[in-house]
């Protein structure tokens, strides 16, 4: 059983959890994630990692409830305690292994968060600074109270750019306009970009990239079931391969998938989603 040391609401209906798994924390790197597991007969849910602390022995995970399963995680309490929590999964990000820092380096880097995407794009932005390389950062949110972890953020980007859909706190908008500002008006030049949020966003953003040759990286979300690469469920189609977001990603080029056929897997189990929120809340 893992043990649920901080349990809370981050802002809006997105909830943070602090979890006491010193065996993922002492090998998880960004960009991986884990599949946790309320119990014996719980849904596998895939959730990104947002922070982990490998002396403290704990991860911190933010998510927000989208069906039966993640709702019913909401109900768990500090001191509570769940049947699984498996990881670390997937890939670490390229930008953050030790082995690319010399390339890293010569970079100007961007990263665009996305509502709660913004959590799994802390742990990639601290890890660069931890090594001397500090990004510029754009977090969009569609109002003011849904912006998470800017004070985390601003001690370790460089320039941090806050946008929201309805211009109730930042700059008024979404991501791909603060992009476009950025480079056209402000004088921004980019050699990379990591954009992760919902999937529209991530088609957006690569679509505005693309306009401007900047090489952009995406953290793919579909719909996972074993995250071992067994399943075939969490495939994506990238240029002209398929490959499986739980081995090969869940990092890959954005500016090569085919955003609308993921969009379309993601949206297949829908209505069953809602049908098990329904029952769950009778
Ligand atoms: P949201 O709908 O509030 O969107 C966040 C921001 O994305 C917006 O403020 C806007 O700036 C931008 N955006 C949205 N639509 C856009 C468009 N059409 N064009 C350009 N920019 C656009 O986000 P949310 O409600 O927090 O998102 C929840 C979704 O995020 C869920 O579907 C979840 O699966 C996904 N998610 C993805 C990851 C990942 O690893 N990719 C991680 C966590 C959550
Ligand atoms: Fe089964 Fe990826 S979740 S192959």
């Amino acid at each position: 059983m893992y043990k649920i040391l901080k349990a809370g609401k981050l802002a809006g209906n997105i909830y943070e959890m602090v979890v006491e798994a010193p065996r993922v924390a002492k090998h998880c790197l960004p960009g991986q994630f884990v599949i946790v597991k309320m119990d014996e007969v719980g849904e596998r849910i895939p959730l990104t990692i947002c922070d982990y602390d490998r002396e403290a022995g704990t991860i911190t995970i933010v998510f927000q409830p989208i069906g039966a399963s993640t709702e019913k995680f909401t109900y768990l309490k500090t001191g509570d305690s769940f049947r699984d929590f498996v990881g670390p999964l997937g890939r670490p990000s390229e930008l953050c292994e030790e082995e690319n820092l010399e390339e890293t380096r010569k970079k100007k880097i961007l990263f665009v968060a996305g509502g709660v995407g913004t959590a799994p794009v802390y742990p990639q932005v601290k890890w660069l600074h931890e090594h001397g390389i500090d990004a510029d950062v754009i977090i969009g949110a569609k109002t003011k109270e849904l912006v998470i972890l800017e004070d985390k953020f601003q001690a370790v980007c460089g320039n941090l750019y806050i946008t929201t859909d309805d211009g109730s706190y930042g700059r008024s908008g979404m991501v791909t306009k603060v992009i476009e500002d950025l480079v056209t008006t402000e004088g921004k030049t980019y050699d990379h970009c990591v954009a992760i949020g919902p999937m529209i966003m991530m088609k957006f953003c690569c679509l505005t990239t693309k306009k401007y040759n900047i090489p952009t990286i995406v953290s793919m979300n579909p719909i996972m079931v074993d995250g071992t690469g067994m399943c075939g469920a969490c495939r994506v189609m990238v240029g002209d391969e398929v490959k499986f977001a739980c081995v090969d990603g869940p990092e890959f080029d954005g500016h090569a998938i085919d955003f609308d056929a993921a969009m379309k897997r993601q949206a297949m189990y829908k209505t069953e989603e809602g049908r098990a929120l329904l029952k769950l809340r009778e």
